[in-house]
Order: C-alpha cells, then structure tokens, then sequence
C-alpha cells in the first residue's frame, strides 16, 4: 500500500502558518510590556496538565496546534522582554534576532563544514570578528559560537588543559602527570567547577581566591597561594579573570590578573560571559584595562549584545591553539577540497553539527551597529547606578554589594529599617519578599547569597528600560513587603 510520507506543507498552508505565527510574536511584544503581569505562578502541576498526553501516533492539524501554543506556552512562559523581568542574567532578546532564527530554522543548514554550509561558516567568522572588534580584542584570534557560558567555560579550560599540561594527554590522558592548579576568585561561575570536574582536572585544583570589598579577586592572596602549591610540587596553570561577576558584576583587576599570569607562565583567561560587552563602550572601558592580555575569553551575545537565547562566543588569542584541541578528521567528513580557505567550524569545536546562531548575531550587529547597542550598555548600566542611588538613600533597603555595571545586589531592612542589625529576620523577611514577587507577578527575579547574607539582586541587561521602570520595581517591592511582612 502506498504510503504518503512527506511531512511538508502545501505552500499556502506554510504561508498562512507562518503568518499566524507572526500574530502570536508580535501579540507577545506589543501587549503589556508594561501593566501586565510578567510571571503567572502556576504549579508545577498546573503546567504539566497542560501537555501531559500519550504519545501522538496521529496528527493534529498545525492551525490548531499554533492556537495550544499561543494559549498555553506563551501565556504560561516568563515575560522576559518586559522591562519589569530583572531576572537572572537575561538578556532583553531584539527584533532582529526573531527573524534571523527564523530564517535560519528555514535554511536547516549543517554548519559542520564549510561545504555543507558556506554562508554560515563565513558569516560566523565574521560575528567573531565584529565580536572581537566591538571590545578591542586581536581580530585575528579563533573563535566559535556554542550554546552558552558554561559550554564555553569547558571549551576555553579544555584550550588551556591541552596547551599546558605536559605530555600526550590526548591519547594519554591525565594519569600521572604533574597535577596543575588553576585560579579564581571565589567569586566565580559555577561552570568553572564543573567544568575542572569533567575534564578531569579536579575541583580541588581549582583555588577558590577571597575577593576584597569590592568583591574583586584579591590578588595578594593569589599570589602566595601560587607561591604556596608551586612549593608543593603542583603547576600553577591557569588564572581566571572574571569581567563581571555573576553576583554583582565585579570586575577583576585584569591587568595585574595578566600581569601575574605572565609572571608564572601561566595561561590567562578571561570569563566575560556577562560584562564583557561593557569594555566596549567609552564609559566602561577602563574598568577592564587588561583583558586583552588573555590568552583566551569568552562572551555571552544572548546576555549583553541582547540576542535571545542561544548564543555564547569562545576566543582564543592564538587560533592555532582552537584546532590543535578539537579539531579531529575521521574519514567521513573528509572531503575533496585541498582548499585552505574552506575554513571548517567543527575543527575549532566539541560539536559537529551545529545550528546557525551566528545569523541572529549578525542580524543584531547590522540592523543596530555597535554605536547603538554600546548606547544600550551604557544605559543599563546608568539605571542600575540610578536604583543603587536610591536604594542607597531609602530608609527601608539597604544596597548588599558595588554597582560596577549592570547588577544590584539589595535587601529591604523593614519600613523605617528597623530590622537592621537582626541579620536573621533581615534573611527571614528578604526571603518573604522573593516568595511574595512571585505570588505578585508583576515583576520579576531571584535572590542570591552576598557573603552569606540573603539578597535581592536585580540585572539590568534590557534595551527596553527608563527610569519610571526602577521606580516601579520599587514602588512594588515596597507593596509586597507591606502585604507579605506587615500584612497590609
Ligand atoms: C560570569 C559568568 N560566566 C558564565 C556564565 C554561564 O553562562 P550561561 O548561563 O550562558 O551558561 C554566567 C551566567 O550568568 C556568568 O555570569
């Protein structure tokens, strides 16, 4: 019996497909970016009920299913573009990017080899390139787009594995050969732990360095714990600068952090998922003095270059360095060409098949160009000093951390700040109010931990802000705290 197995569409029915999709997107940017709520609450439950089905053996008609997704994913999903949305480290997402990805969807393109995807594989070279243009770093260095930032934390720390520690690990393996050692503040991504552990480093190996009041490693500490395991027979490998710590935004000392990395022979690398944008703009720059002495950096397009998710960048200073550590050629991606230009992704990669994130970030670069987006830097980071100025002179918050760029780190000390003091009712009531945020909805994000002390922390990595917006945040803080601790 014949069987009909195409998949696809009639032209018509895609067109109109796609057309209703664009309904939902721009219902998703155009209603409510402000007064509305930006976080439903649901259960977990509540939201498995609405997909929890067997299998479908048999298909559902797309116009329909388009209805379910508008209706139950977006209504159900954060609001992350919305200016009230501070959570994490979240990028506001652009126009541009929307359509690029899909377009891209629609090119289904294997970006393993530069034949099997030639615009991609030189499109992405390109965005390198910018990328590295639009912070001041060599424009000659390897670089390659992944998932996220702790994809390229992995990468960059299995650059810096294979390049210092001696002998043939690749086909040897670590087993017996000197243990080295690699620096951070303790201030540091929790990528970094993992990825120590699955590249068989060890996380003991990975000295976790105080950081001073700024929240900035504290480099005579580092200094003389190098001194301390070099004396004990490890190899101090590797120092990590953070530009902008996920916490608070704190920048490293990067010169001195490069400087002493060139002391001790040692690889430098800088993480920069969230901050480094920052070094290129006029008003930031100085605070990252240093960065280029790296060996290699990565930075995160879907946090500060506002690209949706996904879309992280690793460079590394010396290409040569990239490929020596994954580039591998089994017969069949082999091909004809004796062209040295054919350039091919997966030689500077873990992945082979990869999609083509490197379309929404030359999108984003073209339809903005760097002025506007280093505009948009500028101005989170001026809002953020704005909420830091009047938290700083309330009566009823407290900041907890520095402003350096984007993150503010706070707690709420009672109306006339008369919990101050009580460090376990100012945890107890902090606490109260994450979990009144949530029950709210009408804005959003998380708490974190500032030397042991509960804190509201804010991020401000959103195109879409004014200063009313800030205004706002604290206007409901204030509504949440008196509804949730003073029950009014
Ligand atoms: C400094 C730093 N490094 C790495 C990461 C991990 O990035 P991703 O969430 O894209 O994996 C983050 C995330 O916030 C970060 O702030």
């Amino acid at each position: 019996m014949e069987h009909d197995s195409s998949l696809d569409f009639s032209p018509e029915l895609l067109k109109k497909l796609i057309i209703k999709s664009a309904g939902i997107i721009e219902e998703w940017y155009a209603n409510g970016l402000r007064n509305s709520k930006i976080y439903s609450n649901y259960s977990p439950g509540e939201i498995r009920s609405l997909f929890d089905e067997e299998m479908p053996v048999k298909g559902a008609d797309p116009e329909q299913l388009l209805e379910i997704i508008r209706k139950d994913v977006f209504r159900t999903s954060n609001f992350n573009p919305s200016p009230n949305y501070y959570g994490y480290i979240t990028g506001g997402g652009n126009h541009a990017s929307i359509i690029a990805e899909l377009l891209k969807t629609s090119l289904n393109q294997n970006n393993l080899k530069w034949h099997s995807a030639p615009a991609n594989s030189e499109i992405e070279k390109i965005v390198v390139k910018w990328i590295c243009q639009f912070i001041g770093y060599p424009e000659d260095a390897g670089g390659v787009l992944v998932s996220g930032g702790s994809v390229a934390n992995f990468l960059n720390l299995a650059v810096m594995r294979k390049t210092m520690c001696r002998g043939d690990i690749s086909n040897e393996g670590l087993y017996g050969g000197t243990r080295i050692t690699v620096y951070v503040s303790e201030q540091g991504h929790s990528s970094i732990d993992k990825a120590m552990d699955m590249l068989g480093l060890g996380k003991n190996y990975l000295r976790k360095i105080p950081v001073d009041d700024d929240m900035r490693i504290n480099t005579k500490i580092l200094e003389e714990t190098i001194g301390k395991d070099k004396k004990d027979g490890l190899m101090p490998a590797c120092i990590i600068g953070i530009a902008g710590t996920t916490n608070n935004g704190a920048v490293d000392p990067l010169k001195e952090l490069g400087n002493l990395a060139g002391k001790y022979n040692m690889w430098y690398m800088v993480d920069g998922a969230y901050g480094l944008p920052a070094a290129g703009t006029k008003m930031y720059s100085p605070l990252f003095e240093g960065y280029e002495i790296a060996d290699s950096l990565l930075i995160n397009p879907h946090k500060w270059f506002f690209v949706p998710f996904e879309a992280s960048c690793v460079i590394v200073k010396n290409k040569k360095l990239l490929r020596d550590t994954f580039s591998l050629v089994p017969d069949y991606l082999r091909d004809t060409g004796e062209d040295s230009e054919r350039d091919d992704l997966m030689n500077y990669n873990l992945q082979l098949t990869k999609d083509f994130k490197a379309l929404k970030v030359w999108m984003t670069f073209k339809t903005y160009g760097a002025g506007k987006l280093r505009g948009a830097i500028e101005n989170d980071c001026k809002l953020a000093q704005y909420a830091g100025d009047l938290i700083e002179k309330a009566r009823d918050f407290e900041l907890m951390a520095p402003v350096p760029l984007s993150i503010v780190c706070f707690r709420y000390t009672g109306r006339n700040g008369e919990f101050t003091g009580d460090e376990k009712m100012l945890d107890t009531v902090n606490e109260q109010i994450l979990r009144g945020i949530e029950k709210d909805g009408r804005i959003f994000f998380a708490g974190t931990r500032i030397r042991g002390k509960t804190s509201l922390r804010i991020n401000l990595t959103n195109h879409r802000r004014n200063k009313e917006d800030i205004d706002f945040l604290l206007k409901v803080l204030r509504e949440i705290a008196n509804k949730n601790i003073y029950r009014k």
